[in-house]
């Protein structure tokens, strides 16, 4: 017998007038479901009987104690399949079990001393380039650079020279295509004469195009470069059936990085520098801990356990603005109970870090920059999931660590040579929460060179 639903908005006409308004507002519309529902809220939408749960101790529910009895919902992932493929991102089971295990070995932290001083490297050579003597910034564009010179350096050892430009766009319009998409039920075939089928054909193309560029060089080129890449072409996955992997296989694993590589921390990037921004006397601070354990020098991955305050704010600043504002949502593979509700097999499930990381319960006046939250002593009180910018589980972001390392060298190297400010009329970012979480219209910064 299943117990009674939890509350939620009345359905009409199956709930398209729901989506309609997820679409238009989707963090207005959660923030005001928890309002007037409370952590469990029940909505039918289309064929689908929707649950949202906000208490981190549901959230831990779902993505850890029981993650066995969710995949990923299908809709979602059929959408971001047509150029990810079978990526680590994509697929379930055992399936999933042996990419992850796979692509593992290129997180282990004995490789981030290597991959800390590319970052460093590609940060002074960029902001060098873009930002020479004071000038104002579209600072999303020159994070998004930035990230993306980081994540091609580090894991297929190469740069994208001149298709830099064609992929941002590219990553641009696939990120539209895929957030119209995923409130469709279904994706008109690609060659219909349909508005923005040939631009998303040419997205899609440019994207498959490099990446298998990258394949062919490096298999041109032999050996071992001791990247991602390498490692991938080279490597077979021990524990399953042996066999290495073919080119389309690869392929979609370093699109998956790719993307999920770099899009999500210019996201975080972005936000940061607008934090940095608009709260001089804490970025006084910060610089001055970079100056007593740098003393002018460049940083390295062994003096990021010194930077505390840095570490700090980029932890609140991923809590205020988190680049993915909610996990994937889950469906339901068997019957299973989240916060004493009965879920039905088939149900979906959706977790939304934005709203959770804003409640007052776990962060008083939560919207208030204070990076002191995360001091180590106040942190042992916070419950498990009330923070979970990169999800929780089995199916926690494989770049985590890689992310928060390349986000305090960058926030290190920014403090230690900038003075930032908005740029003139820039006015406080309204969200534009599409995929990752950016400011509408872009961010205007001005940085000036310290002295
Ligand atoms: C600030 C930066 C980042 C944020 C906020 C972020 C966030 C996330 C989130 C929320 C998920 C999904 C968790 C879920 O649905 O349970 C995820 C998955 C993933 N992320 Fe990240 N991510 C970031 C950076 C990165 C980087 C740098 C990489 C790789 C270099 C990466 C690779 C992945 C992969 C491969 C997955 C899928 C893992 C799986 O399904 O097993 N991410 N990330």
């Amino acid at each position: 017998m299943l117990k009674a639903r939890p509350p939620g908005p009345p359905t009409r006409w199956f709930g398209f007038p729901l989506i309609g308004e997820i679409k238009r507002d989707i963090l207005g519309f959660y923030c005001r479901m928890q309002h007037e529902y409370g952590d469990s809220v029940f909505m039918q939408l289309g064929p689908y009987r929707d649950y949202s749960f906000f208490h981190p101790d549901q959230i831990h529910e779902v993505l850890v104690e029981k993650a066995k009895a969710f995949v990923r919902f299908k809709r979602p992932l059929d959408v971001l399949r047509q150029w990810n493929g079978d990526g680590v991102l994509i697929t379930e089971g055992e399936q999933w079990l042996s990419h992850r295990r796979l692509l593992q070995p290129a997180f282990h932290v004995k490789r981030f001393h290597t991959y800390a001083q590319s970052v460093v490297d590609t940060t002074t050579r960029l902001l060098g380039e873009q930002v020479p003597r004071e000038s104002t910034v579209n600072f999303q564009a020159t994070m998004t650079d930035l990230t993306t010179a980081v994540i091609c350096r580090t894991m297929f050892g190469t740069d994208l020279g001149t298709t830099v430009a064609d992929i941002r766009r590219a990553v641009k319009i696939l990120a539209r295509v895929a957030l119209n998409e995923m409130f469709q039920p279904f994706t008109w075939p690609d060659w219909l004469p349909l508005s923005g089928k040939a631009e998303k054909r040419w997205a899609m193309q440019k994207l498959d195009t490099t990446i298998r560029g990258f394949i062919s060089q490096r298999r041109q080129a032999g050996g071992d470069a001791g990247d991602l890449l390498s490692m991938l072409l080279l490597a077979a996955d021990e524990e399953g059936d042996g066999c290495r992997l073919t080119d389309e296989q690869a392929r979609d694993q370093c699109v998956t990085i790719f993307l999920a590589g770099h899009d999500t921390t210019a996201a975080g990037l972005t936000w940061l520098g607008w934090i940095l921004a608009t709260h001089p006397e804490f970025s006084e601070k910060a610089a001055a801990e970079v100056d007593v354990v740098l003393g002018g020098r460049a940083p390295t991955f062994a003096d990021i356990p010194r930077l505390g305050i840095v570490e700090r704010l980029v932890k609140e600043s991923l809590r205020l603005y988190p680049p993915a504002i909610a996990v994937f949502a889950r469906q339901a593979v068997q019957d299973v109970q989240i916060g004493g509700w009965d879920v039905p097999r088939g149900s979906v499930v959706r977790l939304m870090s934005y709203i959770t990381h804003h409640d007052p319960r776990w962060y008083p006046k939560p919207d208030r920059f204070n990076p002191d939250r995360f001091l180590p002593e106040r942190m042992t009180t916070l419950p498990a999931c009330a923070y979970i910018p990169f999800g929780a589980g089995p199916r926690v972001c494989l770049g985590q660590s890689f992310a928060m390392m390349e986000m305090t060298l960058v926030a290190t190297l920014l403090l230690q040579r900038y003075r930032i400010v908005p740029g003139p009329g820039q006015t406080t970012p309204i969200l534009d929460p599409s995929l990752s979480l950016r400011p509408v219209g872009g961010l205007r910064l001005t940085l000036t060179p310290r002295s």
